[in-house]
């Protein structure tokens, strides 16, 4: 209310000082027209009766001068006139102002005298009126006398009063419209709004309601609810983390949990704003192709696998590509969202990117060049200008949003992978004092495969701007420092792993990234598992399971041959063992990715029609994406899980298996092309394109007592539970906390 007056008051002044002028110019001017009118009147009258009187006063005709005086006698208004002689004494004067006679005129005497008019107000009683004298005079020019015209003029004040009085009630009439308008407008535009805002943030801070404000006006306002919304967004996801903080476990308990790491890193890196940046999104928003209703999925990605836990457990913001067709609808103005979607944990900023950007940067130079240059599994990677020109400029893009995004006090950014090797150097070119720190989730080849990269040392360049360099294995370290030391002018330091460049110092460490372990409420009912076994007729049979994204590192064609080829040599299996292979699309865009579906399926079906038995088939391919609850039953019935990878980073399915493996029943075959054959030494390990081998480690799988089962799956659950995802973000922070000694331009951590 106070507001609103505050609004209207000055209008009301400007408004009541405009009408006040304006009255008193319109006033003034009524005014100066009558007085000017009667003047005029006075002169016209006194001059028409000049030679009237001229007669009477030369005539001294008294009777002639009562009849010209007593004309004004009968006129509505107060008017007179008197006839004067040459002395000034009266000769006639109308009845109404015989009194006037009484009056004393000092200026008859001048008019006489000087032969010219006079005019001018007098008071006459209550009266004030114009008096306009004429004097009269002989042929030769001496003066007869004088004639005088009395006009009231009060008639002139009623007029003016009237004008007052109707620019008054035009005045009130215009500040009750103000008023009244002013309150609409104020309610409409400024009021309601606000009201909506107020209730959409309380609304928000309790979980209700989506992530975009209820004002979309680009206007002030609209631009004041976009920073309210991005409060909005950064308060609950601080609150989650302060709920947290206070139930947080203040024991140092052997085993990493969540907890253990936010206490972990409050106390190594203190307060210290955390941005994750990758290509792949943890959550992403897609619509049905055939109902248009759109679902959030969690996307099949070892980088979400891993660096999800990381960021429900710390807060922070993650940057990712927004790929899911349906995205755009559930960020707010700033493009970001609270997630996990039932639980806003940390903030999701998504940046868009046009569809030659996803296909050049993406398609092209990510997956059709780095990614099989990476891998060596014969699929030759393709570089070219074009795609490497935009693989830069979505750097640049990306370097945009974190500088955006980042505080002005310390922060500590993680890039994700091997689409952003420039980012690194791109964000310290602006903030030099930001701890900067890349993990490579897939393999680095030797310096003499990394060669062929026409753009080595542009993207050397741009990785060695981190403060750390993570990698799964030792070995991949190892190729990075000798690469970085073939490739490029600088000092590899052998003894703290680093590479030193002018004043830049890069750590290089092997971290073997792992997962989170599913909680107490993850585990698959009875009832759910009896469904699953229903619906894939898998009853009494020995199942083997395979989860991947379907890409021709994971060696899925190698496994389906070892399958084969384990039914050749143990026909009896048949009918009894059942391989399930999940299957999540990935790339098909990419015509490597595309043939590769047509030969997956073409092998499963020539595999199950070889095989096939009644309605008995070996292979079961589920060829979509699941999500994670949906593989969950898979992990608890399979009898052995299958990992096959030509090349691998790590392979966190490996881990996944024996995570959800909780009674101990079950066995991992692993390529020992991955990371986690290094940790997994209980797995049986197998070399995939070795079909003979490969079969046997199956059967060897299947006739496998259970007690050496348990026991190697107790050793493996151990190493998981041990260095979980928890740890590795715990030893990468360890690490970090140390950068502070090293250079003196980032503040201690
Ligand atoms: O783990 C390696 C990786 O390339 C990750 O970067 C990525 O999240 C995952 O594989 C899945 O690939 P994409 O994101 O291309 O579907």
């Amino acid at each position: 209310m106070r507001r609103m007056f505050i609004f209207i008051l000055p209008i009301l002044i400007i408004v009541a000082t405009g009408f006040t002028i304006f009255g008193i110019v319109q006033v003034r001017a009524e005014e100066e027209k009558l007085m000017d009118e009667l003047k005029r009147k006075a002169k016209a009258v006194a001059e028409s009766m000049e030679l009237s009187v001229q007669s009477v006063l030369t005539t001294q005709n008294k009777r002639n001068a009562d009849y010209l005086v007593e004309r004004f006698q009968t006129r509505d208004r107060l008017q007179g006139c008197a006839i004067y002689d040459a002395e000034g004494e009266i000769v006639a004067i109308t009845a109404r102002f015989s009194d006037w006679e009484s009056k004393d005129k000092p200026y008859l005497a001048d008019v006489i005298k000087n032969k010219v008019p006079r005019s001018g107000m007098e008071q006459f009683k209550d009266y004030t009126v114009y008096s306009y004298v004429l004097p009269v005079l002989k042929e030769d020019g001496t003066a007869l006398g004088s004639v005088e015209i009395i006009y009231d003029t009060s008639y002139v004040l009623s007029r003016l009063t009237e004008i007052w009085k109707s620019i008054s009630v035009t005045l009130i009439a215009l500040f009750f419209f103000i008023v009244l308008s002013s309150v609409i407008i104020f309610r409409q535009m400024f009021l309601l709004p606000v009201l909506r805002l107020t209730d959409w943030f309380k609304g928000f801070l309790k979980g209700e309601g989506d992530h975009r404000h209820p004002l979309r006006d680009e206007d002030e306002l609209g631009k004041l609810a976009n920073e309210v919304e991005q409060v909005a967004l950064s308060l609950r996801v601080a609150r989650r983390s302060i709920v947290q903080d206070a139930q947080k476990q203040l024991n140092i308990e052997d085993v990493w949990t969540e907890d253990k790491l936010r206490s972990y890193v409050q106390a190594k890196l203190g307060v210290r704003t955390m941005l994750v940046v990758s290509n792949r999104e943890p959550y992403m928003h897609m619509a049905d192709a055939v109902t248009g209703k759109e679902r959030c999925i969690r996307p099949a990605s070892g980088v979400v696998t891993a660096i999800g836990p990381l960021l429900h457990a710390l807060g922070g913001t993650w940057i990712a590509h927004g790929a899911g067709d349906a995205d755009r609808k559930f960020v707010n103005s700033k493009d970001k969202i609270g997630v996990p979607p039932e639980d806003n944990r940390y903030i999701l900023r998504r940046v868009w990117l046009t569809k030659e950007e996803e296909e050049e940067y993406y398609y092209g130079f990510s997956n059709e060049g780095l990614w099989p240059l990476c891998h060596i599994t014969h699929t030759r990677p393709i570089f070219n200008e074009k795609d490497w020109d935009t693989y830069q400029k979505v750097n640049q893009k990306f370097a945009d949003a974190v500088i955006q995004e980042l505080p002005s006090g310390p922060a500590f950014v993680f890039i994700q992978d091997y689409h952003f090797t420039l980012l690194p150097a791109m964000i310290k070119a602006k903030r030099p004092d930001v701890v900067v720190a890349l993990f490579w989730h897939i393999p680095w080849p030797n310096p003499e495969v990394f060669s062929v990269c026409p753009y080595q040392k542009q993207i050397l360049n741009g990785m060695l701007a981190c403060d750390l360099i993570g990698f799964h294995v030792q070995y991949h370290c190892n190729n990075f420092l000798d690469t970085a030391n073939r490739l490029l002018e600088c000092r590899v330091n052998t003894e703290k792993f680093s590479i030193v460049r002018g004043k830049q110092e890069t750590l290089v460490r092997a971290f073997p990234i792992s997962i989170a372990l599913p909680s107490a409420e993850e585990t698959v009912s009875e009832e759910v598992l009896v469904k699953v076994r229903e619906e894939y007729k898998l009853e009494g049979k020995i199942v083997a399971v395979g989860v991947d994204r379907v890409d021709y590192t994971k060696g899925i064609g190698e496994r389906i041959l070892a399958i084969d080829r384990f039914l050749e040599k143990h026909p009896d299996y048949k009918k009894k063992f059942v391989f399930v292979q999940i299957g999540a699309p990935s790339r098909t865009h990419i015509k490597r990715y595309h043939d590769l579906g047509g030969e997956i399926d073409e092998l499963v079906e020539k595999v199950n029609w070889k095989h096939s038995d009644g309605d008995y088939k070996p292979i079961i391919y589920i060829k979509r994406h699941l999500a994670t609850e949906e593989i969950a039953p898979f992990y608890a019935l399979a009898d052995m899980c299958i990992v096959s990878s030509l090349h691998d980073g790590m392979n966190l399915v490996a881990k996944e298996y024996v995570a959800a493996k909780q009674d101990g029943k079950g066995v991992l075959l692993l390529s020992c092309f991955t990371g986690a054959i290094r940790e997994f030494t209980d797995a049986i390990a197998i070399n995939p394109y070795a079909t003979e081998e490969f079969a046997d480690a199956i059967y060897t799988a299947v006739v496998m007592p259970d007690e050496e089962k348990r026991h190697r799956m107790a050793a493996m659950r151990k190493i998981v539970q041990e260095n979980n995802v928890y740890r590795w973000a715990g030893s990468i922070v360890t690490e970090l906390s140390g950068l502070g000694k090293h250079n003196h331009e980032k503040p201690s951590a």
